[in-house]
């Protein structure tokens, strides 16, 4: 979407730090010095960044980082021991153990808020550490967490943490399978789940997915279910059990394991160009250092303020910009079960008014959504507790940007729009509010002790001065990069060391203005971006081909007005198979039974034949320009195996916007 508008004189425009943004953590001055020296003597910065959180063990060495492939080892504070868990709850206790840590805001506005103090956190997670104890998890064990946007969610995460076990966290909005799947990859011992997902006014049957999925794994998984809505669901004897119901008997009383800084904290799946969801691993010490120091300094977080993340916990965002980062910092942050326009279009707005949020982040998804409803809808909401507004998850485009600042900010807040990727573990280019002049569209400059690189797709040469584009890769670790693919370092280092040599690649194309200024311009593999969530084609291509009635099929994405890119499938039917619309439906209907909501494709369009090369590789590069509807400028089309393909494919094309 970046690209859209980029000539316009709105998205060059410089904004500066609004004049009444007063008393920054980071200034002009503060940002230049600070970033100069973390990347002169790394050792030296996070030696000193490291200390923000409580170590057991202090650490002795900080930096042991290697990107050389074939032997890329990523280790950070490595000698430390500490508990991520205690750094969340337990040192706070004594300063502000009454002190709100999560407000939980539920999907139906008539339902009480809930404020949940440090105190209590500290005390649910560790009662819940040992139910999670008493059914046999131990350091290392891995815990899958299928769960709404409830408290308990949290809880789980930093009940795992305290007993060294790694959570896998699966979005709620996923199917039956795609859990199954990361529950076996993930070879985890436990699920955490709860009956019904309220959303919107509608419920997900969580209980009843879990169960699906179970019937797909080992017979030991046991299943926790935490009884939120009180809806019915099926119960296995010996399989299943009352998580709250055993909290309540369980001791309050958990000691913090002590876990190395390089201990996994917890897997993510992520989609990747190819093949199934990779599990990201995410370490202790250098994670949370990265998500609490991003934390406070881009979203200028100071003691007593309300910050509010609007992702899912599903999603890296929630873990570390709901959980995490606001924890580990002591800060009241707010868990949101509901959706932007339930009931109503002001939903957002109200909840800013009725908490007094200070920080509030969202996606450029939900801001366009939002801004097709109104301004009105924004204008009702007494909005003067904002000091600085955030987006993550792709790039925004300018028209909403300006929207966002000018109804949501009032022209006195900062945009930060936050660069980075579930692999980065925190924001790597970002502007911070009280130092960065902004641009409409640009997530501007690095992040303390990011090294961002501009290379050439083709030949990997690294592109000197600005302007420059190409391809993004960051030139050293930081200590919230990923460490490795659950199970498999080879798929690490194949999928972000190998193509460009001696660089983290991205998978990202960026272009750097005149003046340094980093403007991301998508994903230049086959992931797509879906109202901020990551997709891989592949993916979507293996549930239809799945299908009995598809022969081939391939998926590309383009432009959407609210969801940034759509999903289009190009589909191939067995022989003497009828292309109806009912099939059509049939065909979305299965790919959401397949992978969940998120994947449903929006426009399908049957194809006779793809465009493939003599050698049978499909063009992709042609799939993509006719989904964009551009297809007077398809290049060379000489060198595939039958080019009348090409026609039928313009002539047929569902996207004439
Ligand atoms: C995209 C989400 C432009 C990008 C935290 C990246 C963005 C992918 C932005 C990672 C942004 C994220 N501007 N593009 N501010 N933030 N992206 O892993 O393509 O779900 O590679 O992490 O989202 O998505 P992921």
């Amino acid at each position: 979407m970046a690209g859209r508008d980029q000539g316009s004189a709105e998205a060059t425009s410089k904004h500066p730090v609004p004049p009444g943004f007063a008393g920054a953590l980071v200034t002009p001055e503060s940002y230049s010095a600070m970033y100069a020296a973390s990347i002169a003597d790394p050792d030296a910065f996070w030696g000193e960044q490291g200390k923000r959180i409580d170590w057991i063990k202090p650490y002795t060495r900080v930096k042991n980082t290697d990107f050389t492939f074939g032997q890329v080892s990523i280790n950070w504070f490595e000698d430390g021991v500490l508990n991520v868990a205690a750094n969340c709850t337990d040192r706070h206790l004594a300063r502000r153990g009454s002190q709100t840590a999560i407000i939980w805001e539920p999907d139906d506005p008539k339902t009480p808020a809930r404020h949940i103090s440090y105190a209590e956190l500290h005390e649910n997670v560790c009662r819940m550490a040992n139910v999670l104890k008493a059914h046999g998890a131990a350091k290392g064990d891995r815990v899958v967490l299928y769960l709404p946007m409830i408290p308990e969610a949290a809880y789980a995460m930093l009940a795992c943490a305290r007993i060294g076990a790694i959570h896998s966290v699966v979005f709620g909005g996923f199917s039956p399978d795609a859990l199954a799947n990361r529950v076996n990859d993930s070879e985890a011992k436990i699920v955490i789940t709860a009956d019904t997902a309220p959303r919107g006014g509608r419920r997900t049957p969580l209980k009843s997915n879990a169960d699906a999925a179970l019937l797909h794994c080992d017979d030991k998984v046991k299943c926790m279910v935490v009884k939120h809505t009180g809806d019915q669901t099926t119960w296995v004897d010996g399989r299943d059990i009352d998580i709250l119901a055993e909290m309540r008997a369980a001791s309050a009383d958990c000691p913090a394991e002590p876990v190395n800084a390089e201990d996994p904290l917890f897997v993510l799946y992520t989609s990747g160009s190819t093949g199934k969801p990779k599990g990201v691993v995410h370490t202790s010490g250098g994670y949370l250092v990265y998500a609490a120091m991003t934390h406070q300094l881009t979203f200028d977080y100071k003691d007593g303020d309300i910050f509010w993340c609007t992702a899912d916990v599903g999603w890296v965002t929630g873990h570390s910009y709901i959980v995490y980062g606001p924890l580990a910092n002591g800060a009241t942050t707010v868990m949101f079960e509901g959706v932007p326009t339930f009931p109503d279009a002001g939903r957002f707005w109200e909840v800013c008014a009725k908490h007094k949020v200070n920080q509030f982040y969202t996606a450029p998804t939900a801001i366009r959504a939002l801004m097709g409803q109104g301004a009105e809808w924004v204008e009702k909401h007494d909005l003067s507790s904002l000091r600085v507004l955030g987006t993550v998850g792709e790039p925004i485009n300018p028209e909403a940007w300006v929207w966002y600042d000018k109804h949501v900010g009032k022209g006195k807040c900062p945009i930060v729009d936050t660069w980075w990727q579930t692999e980065t573990g925190g924001h790597l280019i970002t502007p911070l509010p009280g130092a960065t002049e902004t641009k409409p569209g640009s997530a501007t400059l690095p992040f303390f002790g990011i090294k961002p690189v501009v290379l050439n797709a083709e030949s990997g040469v690294v592109q000197e001065g600005n302007p420059a584009e190409g391809v993004l890769c960051i030139a050293d670790s930081w200590p919230g990069q990923m460490r490795t693919v659950w199970g498999d370092h080879q798929r690490f280092q194949e999928t972000y060391f190998q193509q460009y040599k001696g660089y983290y690649f991205t998978g990202d194309g960026c272009r750097r203005d005149e003046d340094g200024y980093y403007w991301i311009t998508g994903r230049v593999d086959d992931v797509i971006n879906v109202s901020g969530h990551r997709m891989g084609t592949a993916e979507v291509e293996s549930a239809l081909v799945a299908h009995e009635k598809v022969a081939e099929a391939a998926v590309v994405g383009y432009p959407h007005e609210i969801k940034g890119q759509g999903i289009y499938a190009y589909v191939t039917l067995m022989n003497g198979v009828e292309p109806t619309e009912d099939l059509r439906k049939e065909l979305v209907k299965w790919v959401r039974n397949e992978i969940g909501p998120i994947a449903s494709p929006d426009l399908i369009q049957w194809a006779p034949g793809l465009p493939k090369t003599r050698s049978g590789k499909i063009m992709r590069r042609i799939l993509r320009k006719i989904a964009e509807n551009d297809f007077g400028a398809l290049g060379d089309t000489s060198t595939l195996a039958d080019p009348s393909v090409v026609d039928d494919l313009i002539g047929n094309r569902m996207n004439r916007a």
